[in-house]
């Protein structure tokens, strides 16, 4: 029997690409930035497998004109990238990582929450530029984390992390969520509350939901104005969650006092953007679970996912189990 065909639109752990030699053809699309979409278009015709990132579009114009393809596996726990009702309606099922990441997440969520709070990116920036000249009562001002209240908007694996984190600092814990009555949420002390009741009495807003019609610029203009003059919002979900531009007014009109984001809209985020110039915001490019070892399971996992798929088995991680009836 030929081995199946498959299309890996990045440079995966060799680990796992050994893994999947095994059992497959392999292409890999070996450049840093992600394949053109006429590439991805023509490879995902041909092949029975998808190995792919966050940052390929999987539309249903690539999904319907794939007649060989088996399954799609997202090397994320994310998939608003892909066209799951297109690749659902074509039984072709989705795999995604979830559970892997979820505490290499929380952890940068937290050491950016950290960073807009205590301003240690601009302080890096003084002491390297040689602006700091001496220890001053004013030097440099942030906010307290320990013992203020941190909002939750969204409560899933990485938010619930990040209230056991918030435990240690002894935080007030509120969320938001579209469920109340999570068990981490008894474990915690944390209170479901509403949407605007979160911004109000928040210090440090964090999100963490999926990115949906729903959830698309839920934090814009009248959010913002919802919030504290001294919040901080930190955005480790997806950029499209938050308004850019209301941001860009709510930093420079102090409706709040500082952000951080790992994620931006769009990404890259563009160089003339007017955040870039913000001293009171701290922006990474979208690398919360990139430990290497979480990076390594969830290129373990992917590769899982896609074996499974190509076997016709049940996805072990599978976005849209819908398609199993
Ligand atoms: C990263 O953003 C992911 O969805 O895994």
């Amino acid at each position: 029997m030929p081995k199946p065909t498959v299309f890996v639109t990045r440079k995966i752990a060799a680990e796992a690409l050994d893994r999947l030699t095994a059992h497959a053809q392999v292409e890999t699309w070996e450049q840093e930035d992600p394949p053109p979409q006429d590439v991805l278009l023509e490879k995902a015709a041909r092949v029975e497998g998808l190995l792919t990132l966050l940052t390929d579009k999987i539309d249903a114009v690539l999904i319907d004109s794939a007649p060989n393809l088996k399954v799609i596996s997202q090397m994320a726990v994310g998939f608003d990238n892909i066209d799951i009702a297109a690749a659902t309606r074509k039984g072709i099922p989705v795999g995604n990582t979830p559970g892997v990441l979820t505490e290499t997440t929380a952890d940068f969520a937290w050491a950016l929450m950290m960073a807009a709070a205590r301003r240690v990116v601009e302080a890096d920036k003084e002491v390297r530029e040689g602006i700091w000249r001496a220890w001053g009562p004013d030097v440099l001002t942030g906010y307290d984390v320990y013992g203020a209240t941190l909002g939750i908007i969204g409560f899933g694996r990485i938010g619930q992390a990040m209230a056991r984190r918030a435990r240690g600092f002894n935080m007030r814990i509120l969320y938001n969520d579209p469920h109340c009555g999570h068990e981490a949420g008894v474990e915690t002390g944390a209170e479901c509350v509403s949407l605007d009741e979160l911004l109000a009495q928040s210090d440090f807003v964090t999100l963490h939901t999926y990115l949906s019609d729903e959830t698309y610029h839920l934090i814009g203009r009248e959010e913002f104005a919802k919030m504290k003059p001294t919040a901080v919002l930190v955005n480790t979900a997806r950029g499209p969650v938050v308004d850019p531009d209301a941001l860009n007014w709510a930093l420079r009109s102090g409706k709040i006092a500082a952000a951080a984001l790992d994620v931006t809209e769009p990404e890259p985020i563009p160089r003339d953007s007017p955040l870039l110039s913000l001293k009171n915001i701290v922006i990474a490019p979208h690398i919360a679970s990139a430990s290497k070892a979480t990076r390594l399971r969830m290129a373990q996992m992917a590769v899982d996912n896609l074996l499974a798929g190509l076997q016709g088995e049940r996805l072990p991680n599978c976005a849209n189990p819908q398609v199993y009836g």
